[in-house]
């Protein structure tokens, strides 16, 4: 078992200068742009209402407590009419919030959503060489943090730049204004506070990634423990794997109390510095009342403003590194949303009545620099002809399948089919016409039809016509609902040989004109290879069909048979033609006897 995936890019930091990538992001935002006006605007409202009420406080204390010339009544109903402005502003401020949270909320949500869905979009439109580069587990695990990373700078970046940024110089500017000497002798602490900060927030953010990571692998290795259990009980390795699971959760443990302690340190230091910086205040402050140069109403509203001064600096240093790792969130997403398809889907052509012959002129392949799979490949298929591919393993025959599919290009050479060559044509009708079955058959946890029907526009009738040809009526009838039985994942559970067979009725569904067969018997019963056989009989006529085997016995009706090794024809011709030549195709076809003897003489 490998436990590298690919976790550990993850959380590099990105660079906040970098101006095109602002561009890009600012591009993805805009069609939200009147909400997010929207949003800003409300929390105007809400700084606003926020920044009033310790004016209102030093009002009612200066104006009415203290104003001893003023009669009772007076006093009375001027602090009742402070107490309605009060809870007025508590309860706007509270309001204009709910709806900036909610606004903003949905925005962030709704250009995620467009986001993920332009994401799939185009992986799927991808080479499939991109992908056996990228693991899959990698690509999601990665495109759902990049997507949260992006959600969460998008939603903070905002409030933190018209919020906290906006509210910090707001009551710079009200200190200052209300007692300048007390202003500044708070703003003396202030680089203690950011430094203290920064480190926190960085200190954080380390801890927490490491947690992320960690918590990757363990998941992974549960669930790799998991799938491969009778794998596992198999092989005794039970104790082994336990021992290997306790390490990385050990790991795991130590990293969540790393991060414990320093939440239990760090974050009440900030707290101990403020309220210390309250203190001093008072004390200086209250010196300042008794000489009379403050009042007492300035006193206490020059201390609320503090309280409400230090939490956004805390917020803004938390922010930094949010953008920070975002920005390289942003960039992946952006390098993935530019990577664009190896196979150019630039050709339009569709010929209504396509014949189904196949050139192959000179075709050489390579799946990586320097080796080479396939090497100057010619072969003329004409149309309806029913030819057969064998070879051992590994010579390249499902290599010429996807070149025809054109899931990967040729390195020299062309491919033609009815003289055009393959990339003129409209690339997803050309795979509309190429009816392939494979030894894994695809499987979605749906009902019998759906699997069969798979997307093509077939009717009932036609749908009981292909049942019938493809042999799947035995296996219709076995099942407790018929064709409306649930198979797949979770459901009734097909063998081998029958979900053989509702592979190719899915392929007939789709009347391709031509049709392969890569290694489509390979691990079946001989009675269900019969069927399988007979089916395939029925599906070829009419058809160009190419049949890939080592199964030798299945290709005897062919007319021609090629013979792969290497990445080349070795020999051509009709079975009994290959047969008397004694060669490579002859010396397989002894073997295969040989084996099948030995078979017989040794009943089970
Ligand atoms: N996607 C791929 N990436 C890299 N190498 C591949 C890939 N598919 C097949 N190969 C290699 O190409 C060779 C031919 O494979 P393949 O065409 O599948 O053989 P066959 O179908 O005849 O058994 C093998 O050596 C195999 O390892
Ligand atoms: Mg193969």
């Amino acid at each position: 078992m490998q436990h590298n995936y690919g976790f550990f890019e993850e959380d590099q930091l990105g660079s906040l200068g970098d101006a095109a990538l602002w561009g890009r992001i600012l591009k993805l935002v805009r069609p939200q742009l009147r909400n997010i006006i929207l949003a800003i605007i409300l929390s105007l409202a809400v700084i606003a209402a926020n920044l009033t009420l310790p004016w209102l406080v030093r009002l009612a204390i200066d104006k009415y407590i203290m104003a001893a010339h003023l009669s009772a009544g007076a006093r009375l109903l001027g602090l009742e009419n402070i107490a309605l402005v009060f809870i007025v502003m508590v309860i706007g401020g509270f309001a204009a919030n709910f709806f900036q949270v909610t606004v903003l909320e949905y925005s962030g949500q709704y250009i995620m959503h467009g986001l993920r869905q332009r994401l799939l979009a185009h992986l799927l439109s991808l080479d499939v060489t991109f992908f056996n580069n990228n693991p899959v587990g990698k690509l999601v695990t990665r495109l759902t943090n990049d997507i949260q990373n992006l959600h969460e700078m998008f939603t903070s970046v905002i409030t933190t730049v018209f919020n906290d940024i906006l509210q910090l110089s707001a009551i710079l500017i009200i200190l200052f204004y209300m007692n300048r000497h007390l202003a500044l002798l708070m703003c003396a602490l202030l680089p203690l506070i950011i430094i203290h900060s920064l480190s926190f927030s960085r200190m954080a953010r380390k801890a927490f990634r490491k947690i992320r990571t960690q918590l990757a692998i363990i998941n992974s290795f549960m669930q790799e423990s998991l799938t491969g259990i009778s794998l596992i009980q198999h092989f005794l390795r039970e104790a082994d794997t336990e021992k290997q699971f306790r390490r990385q959760n050990r790991i795991f443990q130590r990293q969540t109390m790393y991060q414990i302690k320093i939440f239990g340190i760090f974050l009440p230091i900030i707290e101990v510095i403020s309220t210390l910086a309250i203190a001093l205040i008072i004390w200086i402050g209250g010196r300042e009342v008794m000489k009379g140069t403050t009042t007492i109403g300035e006193l206490a509203a020059f201390l609320s403003y503090m309280r409400l001064f230090f939490k956004p600096i805390r917020e803004v240093a938390q922010k930094y590194s949010i953008v920070q790792s975002a920005m390289a969130s942003a960039e992946r997403i952006f390098e993935l949303l530019d990577r664009q398809s190896a196979i150019s889907t630039a050709g339009n052509l569709r010929l209504p009545n396509l014949r189904g012959g196949i050139r192959f002129a000179g075709v050489s392949l390579a799946y990586r620099q320097g080796e080479s799979i396939i090497s100057d490949f010619n072969l003329n298929i004409v149309p309806g002809e029913q030819l057969a591919i064998v070879g051992p393993t590994g010579a390249g025959k499902t290599s010429i399948v996807n070149l025809l599919e054109r899931l990967y290009e040729p390195r020299a050479g062309e491919i033609f089919i009815d003289d055009h060559p393959l990339a003129d044509f409209d690339l997803a009708w050309l795979r509309g016409c190429i009816g392939l079955v494979m030894q894994d058959v695809l499987l979605m946890s749906a009902t019998l039809r759906d699997n069969l029907i798979f997307g093509s526009s077939a009717d009932e009738n036609r749908l009981r016509a292909v049942v019938r040809d493809s042999q799947l009526e035995m296996v219709v009838r076995d099942l407790p609902q018929g064709l409306d039985t649930m198979v797949g994942e979770g459901g009734w559970q097909l063998s081998q040989g029958q979900k053989q067979l509702l592979a190719l009725g899915r392929v007939m569904l789709r009347d391709p004109r031509i049709l392969i067969l890569d290694e489509a018997t390979a691990n079946i019963d001989s009675i269900t290879e019969a069927l399988l056989e007979k089916a395939v009989a029925h599906t070829i006529r009419n058809r160009t069909s190419i049949v890939i085997a080592h199964r030798l016995s299945t290709i005897r009706n062919a007319q021609r048979i090629v013979v792969l090794s290497r990445g080349r024809i070795r020999e051509e011709g009709s079975y009994d033609e290959l047969l008397e030549r004694g060669g490579l195709f002859a010396r397989l076809i002894e073997l295969q006897q040989a084996r099948k003897e030995v078979e017989l003489s040794d009943p089970v």
